[in-house]
């Protein structure tokens, strides 16, 4: 019998949304009730590397290791990621029986990620898209990214956008079973090459309400959600393609600021209220308003996903406006850690 093991490695890199994904219109598979777009991040700075192995000798069951603990692989999300890239491999075997019965052996996963897990900064996105695609390469499958982006989106539905590069969006598509909701790259870093991302870690460790707990509730209990979905996001998503088309950042930073504003809005109208920002968060857009007041134009732009981390946006010509005036009056501002790390966007060059 064939004892070979079989592996691939990749790293995949973490996105934050400018446009947010927030509510499902279908949790099963992962689908939105509106478009989303993101920039990534570069590779070197936050990053998963996963390397997925398969053999006969692995025993019976699947297993996935995240930073040396083992977690649990039975979760719907894994387990859809883990049938639909077999059955690709299954139908490559069909129609080539020399190829090696990848396909029914068991799977090992091994990931690490080089940035805090707990910190909530979109380590699911980066998880789910370096698994799908080591998978991926391991069962050597002929897929596009944008092919791949479907499986990933089963997975968590912002990994769809980290098997790209630079500025992606996240079509939300109108199929019932998901076949057009899938990632598509706007455009390459390369595209907009001076833009930066600082990213600011508050000392509050583990998000309250997870993203999918706080989806639901807001589906089904908050009005200003129904708003949010059908006017406000198709209206900033045609802003927001136009702005990185123009490398107009200052439309770029006006609806990166509203769009955070209006999810975070859509979450104090949730039944009972999710509160992601805290007194920290507030006083980072504090800094970032006393920026563009003293530029007179906006030159910085504040985000917030579901917890208290900011991330701001902004050209490297104003990186010293920018962290200066960010170091000098967060360094102070208690709950605070690190006072910011500089991370430049990037191609994702080996994905
Ligand atoms: O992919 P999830 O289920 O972890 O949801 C991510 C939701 C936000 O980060 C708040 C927004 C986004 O588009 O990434």
């Amino acid at each position: 019998a064939d004892s070979t093991v079989y592996q691939a490695s990749t790293t995949a890199p973490v996105n934050i949304a400018v446009v947010k994904y927030w509510g499902k219109r279908d949790p099963k598979l992962n689908l939105p009730t509106n478009s989303s777009l993101s920039v990534t991040l570069s590779q070197s700075d936050l990053r998963t590397h996963t390397t997925a192995a398969c053999s006969s000798t692995f025993g019976s069951d699947d297993s996935l290791l995240l930073n040396g603990s083992p977690q649990d692989v039975s979760g719907a999300r894994t387990q859809a990621c883990f049938r639909e890239l077999r059955s690709l491999r299954a139908a490559l075997e069909a129609a080539d029986p020399s190829l090696p019965k990848l396909s029914t052996l068991t799977l090992k996963i091994v990931s690490e990620n080089n940035f805090p897990t707990a910190a909530g900064l979109a380590s699911s996105a980066a998880g789910f898209a370096a698994l799908v695609r080591a998978i991926a390469d391991l069962y050597q499958l002929p897929a596009t990214k944008t092919e791949l982006s479907k499986i990933a989106r089963q997975g968590s539905g912002s990994a769809c956008r980290s098997l790209f590069g630079g500025y992606v969006a996240w079509d939300m598509g109108s199929a019932a079973d998901g076949s057009d909701s899938q990632a598509v790259e706007i455009a390459p870093a390369s595209h907009w090459p001076n833009m930066r991302a600082l990213i600011l870690v508050a000392s509050a460790e583990k998000k309250g309400v997870s993203s999918t707990a706080g989806m639901q509730t807001t589906v089904a209990t908050s009005e200003l959600f129904q708003r949010r979905a059908e006017i406000v996001v198709p209206k900033h998503m045609e802003q927001m393609i136009k702005a990185v088309k123009d490398k107009d950042f200052e439309l770029f930073g006006k609806v990166t600021m509203m769009e955070s504003n209006s999810f975070h809005a859509t979450c104090l109208d949730t039944f009972p209220p999710i509160f992601y920002l805290n007194d920290t968060s507030r006083a980072a857009i504090r800094v970032v308003e006393a920026i563009n007041e003293k530029a007179g134009k906006i030159i910085a732009a504040y985000t917030f996903d579901a917890g208290p981390n900011c991330v701001i946006y902004f050209e490297e010509e104003h990186m010293a406006e920018v962290a200066g005036a960010i170091k000098s009056v967060l360094g102070s501002v208690e709950g605070w850690e690190g006072k910011g790390e500089e991370v430049k966007t990037s191609d994702a060059a080996h994905l």
